[in-house]
């Protein structure tokens, strides 16, 4: 099987149903993706596939085929995910920090198909990435002030 990752093709030998999360992290190593759960409950082992949030613990490989596959390892190559990350960085969101790859990811899709959101936007799309740490107040003023620096460097 082939999987597209972060725009380069990986020749994989597993199963059709393996979980994308276990072929990110234990077959190719990139371990930036975050197991929490494993059932599609916590949003740590969130991807985008064909640009679009997904739960890559419950996600089999098969379902990637001919799409494309991207993570944490290559979101700052999107002008989204950039602006996301260094918001994230400026408003020190992190904590433990074991969430953060899913928020940022999620995040960053969100941008991209809602340039301005407003907090029921933010609250509906990150809903399903939980942090044990609380960081949600910082996760919002980051949204929103990577939206901003987005709309005034486009203006700009
Ligand atoms: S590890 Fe996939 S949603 Fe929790
Ligand atoms: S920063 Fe610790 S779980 Fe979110």
């Amino acid at each position: 099987m082939k999987l597209t990752i972060n725009e380069q093709v990986h020749e994989l030998n597993a199963p059709d149903e393996m979980p994308i999360l276990w072929a990110l992290r234990d077959v190719l190593g990139m371990t930036g993706t975050k197991f929490g759960c494993g059932k599609s409950l916590c949003g740590a082992c969130t991807v985008m596939l064909d640009g679009n949030p997904i739960r890559s613990c419950v996600t089999p490989v098969k379902a990637a085929e001919n799409k494309s596959i991207t993570t944490i390892e290559a979101i700052s190559e999107q002008k989204t995910g950039q602006a996301i990350q260094n918001a994230w960085i400026e408003n020190n969101v992190p904590q433990c920090g074991y969430c953060q790859s899913g928020q940022i990811v999620s995040a960053t899709a969100l941008l991209n198909a809602n340039p301005q959101p407003n907090d029921e936007d933010i609250n509906n799309a990150m809903s399903g990435n939980i942090c044990r740490c609380g960081t949600y107040n910082r996760i919002r003023d980051a949204i929103k002030q990577a939206a901003n620096k987005l709309e005034a460097d486009h203006e700009g």
